[in-house]
C-alpha cells in the first residue's frame, strides 16, 4: 500500500503529498519522469531508468542534479515503508514553482515527487497471458524521445482502448507503427525481430533496451526500423515491452488474431529469458 511518498526532501503521509497551484509540472507538464519496476525487492534495470532521466532533464534543461546513491537510498526507504516488494517506483521532477509565465526563470527549484505503488506482473508461468489492442492516430509531438508528463494524445489513444476493452492502443503515424501508449511495439516474421528505431519519433524503452542485449544472445534476426499498419497485421507474432508490462504477447489487434490469438513461442521464449534476467538482478 502506499502510505508514504517523497516530496521535496521529505518523506511525507501519501495523503498530505501535494505540490504548489503554481508548480509547472501541473501548469505546463514542465516536467520529466520514470516509472521502475520493482519485482521481489529488486529495483529492474536502474542503471538504464537513472540514464533517460539525465537525457530528459537535459533536453529540458531542468536542473537537477541527482546521484545514483540519493535516489537510491529515497527509493529503498520508500520500497521499505510501503511494503512495496513488488510495483513500480514512480518519479517526477518538475522544472518548479513559479508565477505563472510560459517563459522559465532561471534558478528555480526543480520539484521533486517519488513514490510506489503495488502491482502485479505479467510473467512468464501458468497465468501469462496476451492482451488485445487498437490502434489510434499518433497525435504526439516531435520529441519523444524525452520522458516528459506531456501525455494527453496518449491518454486519449489509451482511453479508447479502454472503452474498446483493449489493454493499449498502438500508435499510427503515416501508416506506420510507432509505439504503444506507454509500451514499445515489437513484430515477429519468421527470424526477424522487428522494432522502430530509438529515435525522436518514441521512447527509448528501458524494457526495450534490455531486450536488445538479450536478443544478441539468440539466432534471432534484429531489425530496428519502422514497419507499416500491415506488416503488424501480418506478423507472426507481435509483443509490447514496458516497465509496467515487461514483455507481454498481444493477442489482437483491431479485433483481427495473430498467431490464431495465442501466445508464440519466440515471445514466450523473450520472456522468459527476460523475466530470468530480472531475477538474477
Ligand atoms: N511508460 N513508450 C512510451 C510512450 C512509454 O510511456 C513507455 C513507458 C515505453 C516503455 O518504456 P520502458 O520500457 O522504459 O518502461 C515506451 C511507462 C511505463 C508509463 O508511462 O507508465
Amino acid at each position: 500500500m502506499t502510505h508514504y511518498a517523497y516530496v521535496n526532501n521529505k518523506i511525507v503521509n501519501f495523503k498530505n503529498a501535494k505540490v504548489h497551484v503554481e508548480d509547472r509540472g501541473l501548469q505546463f507538464a514542465d516536467s520529466v519522469y520514470e516509472v521502475i519496476a520493482v519485482l521481489n525487492n529488486n529495483l529492474i534495470d536502474l542503471n538504464f531508468h537513472l540514464k533517460r532521466l539525465k537525457f530528459s532533464l537535459k533536453e529540458l534543461q531542468i536542473k537537477y542534479k541527482f546521484t545514483r546513491s540519493s535516489l537510491n537510498k529515497i527509493f529503498l526507504k520508500l520500497i521499505k515503508k510501503n511494503k512495496t516488494s513488488n510495483g513500480i517506483i514512480y518519479l517526477q521532477v518538475t522544472r518548479g514553482v513559479q508565477y505563472r509565465e510560459h517563459k522559465y526563470e532561471k534558478n528555480l527549484s526543480p520539484t521533486l515527487i517519488i513514490y510506489t505503488r503495488d502491482k502485479k506482473f505479467n510473467l512468464p508461468g501458468n497465468k501469462f497471458k496476451g492482451v488485445n489492442t487498437i490502434t489510434y492516430e499518433d497525435l504526439r509531438w516531435k520529441r519523444r524521445d524525452i520522458k516528459t508528463v506531456n501525455l494527453l494524445p496518449n491518454i486519449i489513444a489509451a482511453n479508447m482502448a479502454k472503452k474498446k476493452k483493449a489493454y493499449e492502443a498502438i500508435l499510427i503515424q503515416n501508416g506506420k507503427v510507432t509505439e504503444g501508449t506507454s509500451s514499445n511495439i515489437w513484430i515477429i516474421k519468421k527470424n526477424k525481430l522487428i522494432t522502430h528505431p530509438a529515435n525522436s519519433n518514441i521512447l527509448k524503452g528501458v524494457t526495450r533496451t534490455s531486450l536488445l542485449k538479450i536478443i544478441n544472445k539468440t539466432s534471432l534476426k534484429l531489425v530496428q526500423q519502422s514497419f507499416t499498419y500491415r506488416e503488424l497485421l501480418n506478423a507472426d507474432e507481435v509483443f509490447l515491452t514496458s516497465s509496467g508490462s515487461f514483455i507481454t504477447p498481444i493477442l489482437k489487434i483491431d479485433k483481427i488474431k495473430i498467431n490464431k490469438g495465442k501466445i508464440g513461442n519466440i515471445t514466450l521464449k523473450l520472456a522468459e529469458m527476460y523475466s530470468k534476467s530480472c531475477m538474477n538482478g
